[in-house]
């Protein structure tokens, strides 16, 4: 039997889970924990949160308390939604327990006693009015790149450029708004550049080509673009204190304690059950599997540097597998938990109680397996109409409804040997059909292709419904009832083999079906068809599945755009202040009254505005990036703000003549005009 110790991200503790998270690393762990289980394997499903780092610190701020107070709140919140909707862990446990602390500790002793890092000193940006450090993400300056005045010290969102905090452009702390300091600081460094040539790590890249594509390039692209030693030690107050002499003030940087958090869940698993050395058979025996489940800005990490961690404290097992998923998008648009642009899984839980089944379908059906994904309420509605309700829910219904009006509920039997050899022979290919997809949906799940297998596992439902519609059970009743009884035995026997081979997916539906066929789960492990006895008496029918109203999705894209909105309004970071100027600075610019007299679509630019503007000195072409916020027929007739001495510049192609002035507020655009209408080349200083 194998032993398989199975993870999923740890998640910050810094807000609350959505769909995103769920369709990219809970849901396909946990379809993959239930299918091993079932198949009679060894498993340990372990999580927990992940509590320190910057992530937390950031929340705090924001909300005005405590990072005790964040992780605690978002400890309760998130185990809490997982438990509901059934992200069956067997420990959830949380890096802030002593536990963890003492385990990630004495990893970093091991290491450190080994003469494993190297120390380096580096120059360290520094706030002196907050005296302090200050972590890649509190420090916010001009990307290099693309000139996004608000790019952060680890990563410019605008073009997604890798940065690091020396390059950016006036610098200024998040902190304090100040201009940070460059002060020397010593580190613990991994040095992954040499850990990449040992043997050992060459021997566990061979794993790696067998991993899916989209991790296998990341893993490949980060080694191609050189290794570079990495700090393990921050100078941060947030975290485990770093264990040895001389790192007053550091503490062990989150990555490397989170994965640790794995090692340390699975030792307070086993703690708790009064086995305290048995956690050493899943994370030091060969025999054991080690599949890590994350979503795709997490593969560095665990194909890389956790690894390079395991393997070089020794008589650790390595990561068998890494199916990491790309990303869900939500209607069109990157998930963001600042901009609140999300489904929280315990808004969903509250506002669709009792419909587990319907989101996890609906993700798995779109599942991030190979490329990002999106996830629509319209979809959602579709696929809970047009698939559980139609097919699936059809299928169990139509059996259980005829065999209760038929045969009183009771099990009716089966085809005698040698009676309607057709009608047998159709039951004996539908059998063999759903056999084989059955089987398909297996091997599936174990290559970790949720998507394709959920949907091999429907068309089993679609074969009822074949069969049903081949052989009108309905139709026979009055001439041949006894055909009927062989007809709805085998229907039976398919609703049993769709709820055995569906549980990892559906496990509250499956539960269903088997309770309206009056069986339990673990009789039907080894042979899920002939379970049914003659005569046995069946649970009672009801739906399985009720039809989401358009009311109902209305309410969730109203909710989106209401949520989004609110969440402008209290997110809004002011823009810190430009250099100062002078007078003659300003005065070199020259704004003008004008006036929309025209205005088209740029062909092949989403965003551009190609506009006449009469700016009473001329009327003068002007491109302007305003097409998503503005059809042109709105704005045509309207006055604005015109930079009117701006060198030209052309713009796919068009000579653009000076420059619109808007106010950007909530995401909006508006046009700076004077309050009433002005003649047009009235001066604006
Ligand atoms: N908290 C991290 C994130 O949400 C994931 C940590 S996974 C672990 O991206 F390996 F570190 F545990
Ligand atoms: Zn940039």
């Amino acid at each position: 039997m194998k032993r398989n110790l199975i993870t999923a991200a740890l998640p910050y503790a810094n807000g609350p889970i959505h769909i995103g998270h769920i369709a990219g690393c809970y849901l396909p762990a946990d379809i993959y924990v239930r299918h091993l289980r079932k198949k009679g394997e060894e498993v340990l499903f372990v999580c927990g949160t992940d509590e320190h780092g910057v992530a937390i610190t950031m929340r705090a701020k924001k909300e005005g308390i405590t990072p005790h107070q964040v992780v605690d709140k978002y400890y309760e919140q998130i185990s809490s939604s997982f438990e509901k909707f059934g992200i069956r862990f067997d420990h959830f446990s949380r890096t802030s327990r002593q536990i963890h602390h003492e385990t990630a500790q004495g990893f970093f002793k091991t290491l450190y006693n080994k003469g494993l890092f190297e120390e380096i000193e580096t120059d360290q940006y520094f706030d002196e009015e907050a005296n302090q450090f200050l972590a890649d993400r509190y420090i916010v300056g001009t990307c290099p790149v693309c000139g996004n005045d608000h790019a952060y010290g680890d990563q410019c969102e605008k073009c997604g450029s890798a940065l690091s905090p020396t390059d950016l452009k006036n610098p200024k702390s998040a902190l304090s708004g100040s201009k940070p300091i460059l002060r020397k600081a010593t580190n613990w460094f991994l040095p992954m550049d040499k850990i990449s040539e040992t043997p050992e790590f060459k021997e566990y890249s061979k794993r790696v080509e067998h991993w899916r594509g989209t991790v296998r390039g990341q893993f490949k692209s980060w080694l191609a673009e050189g290794l570079q030693p990495r700090a393990m030690t921050r100078d941060l107050d947030w975290g485990i204190p770093v264990p040895v002499d001389g790192a007053d003030g550091k503490v062990l940087y989150v990555w490397f304690d989170a994965p640790i958090g794995y090692i340390s869940a699975t030792k307070e698993y086993f703690r708790e059950k009064g086995k305290e050395e048995e956690w050493k058979k899943w994370w030091q025996d060969e025999e054991s599997r080690l599949v890590h489940f994350i979503g795709k800005d997490n593969i560095v990490f665990h194909t890389i540097i956790f690894p390079m961690m395991l393997m070089e404290h020794g008589s650790y097992i390595l990561p068998a597998e890494v199916p990491a998923n790309e990303f869900l998008n939500l209607e069109g648009q990157k998930l963001s938990t600042s901009r609140n642009w999300a489904v929280w899984l315990h808004e969903y839980l509250e506002d669709f109680p009792g419909r587990n089944d319907e989101l996890r379908y609906t993700l798995t059906s779109i599942a991030p397996e190979s490329k990002d994904s999106d996830f629509t309420w319209k979809d959602y509605q579709l696929k809970v109409n047009s698939e559980l309700v139609a097919i699936l829910g059809n299928f169990v219904n139509r059996v259980m409804v005829l065999c209760s009006k038929y045969f009183e509920g009771t099990v009716p039997t089966g085809f005698a040997h040698g009676t309607y050899p057709e009608l047998s022979a159709k039951a004996e290919e539908m059998k063999q059909r759903v056999m084989g997809l059955g089987a398909n949906a297996g091997a599936l799940m174990d290559a970790f292709k949720f998507r394709e297998a959920q949907a091999e596992w429907m068309n089993i439902a679609r074969e009822g419904n074949r069969f049903l519609q081949e052989t009108e059970p309905w139709k026979l009743w009055k001439t041949d009832p006894k055909a009927v009884e062989g007809i709805l035995h085998e229907s039976l026997n398919l609703c049993a083999y769709l709820a055995v081979s569906g549980s990892a997916f559906l496990p509250e539906t499956s539960a269903k079906i088997l309770e309206q066929l009056n069986l339990e789960e673990y009789d039907l492990v080894s042979n899920a068809w002939n379970q049914l006895e003659d005569g046995a008496n069946l649970g009672k029918p009801f739906l399985l599945f009720t039809q989401i109203e358009d009311k109902e999705i209305e309410q969730q894209t109203e909710k989106l755009k209401k949520t989004i909105e609110a969440s402008q309004q209290n997110d809004r970071i002011p823009e810190p202040q430009k250099e100062t100027i002078q007078y003659d600075d300003f005065a070199k610019m020259d704004i003008r009254v004008g006036t929309i007299l025209e205005a088209v679509k740029v062909p092949k630019a989403d965003k551009l505005l190609q506009l006449t503007v009469d700016t009473g000195l001329d009327k003068r072409t002007i491109v302007s990036g305003i097409a998503e916020h503005f059809s042109p027929e709105e704005i045509v007739g309207k006055q604005v703000s015109v930079l009117v001495n701006l060198a030209p510049r052309k713009l796919r192609g068009i000579e653009s003549q000076g420059m619109i002035l808007m106010a950007e507020s909530e995401g909006r655009l508006m046009f700076v005009k004077p309050e009433a209408i002005a003649e047009n080349g009235s001066g604006i200083s």
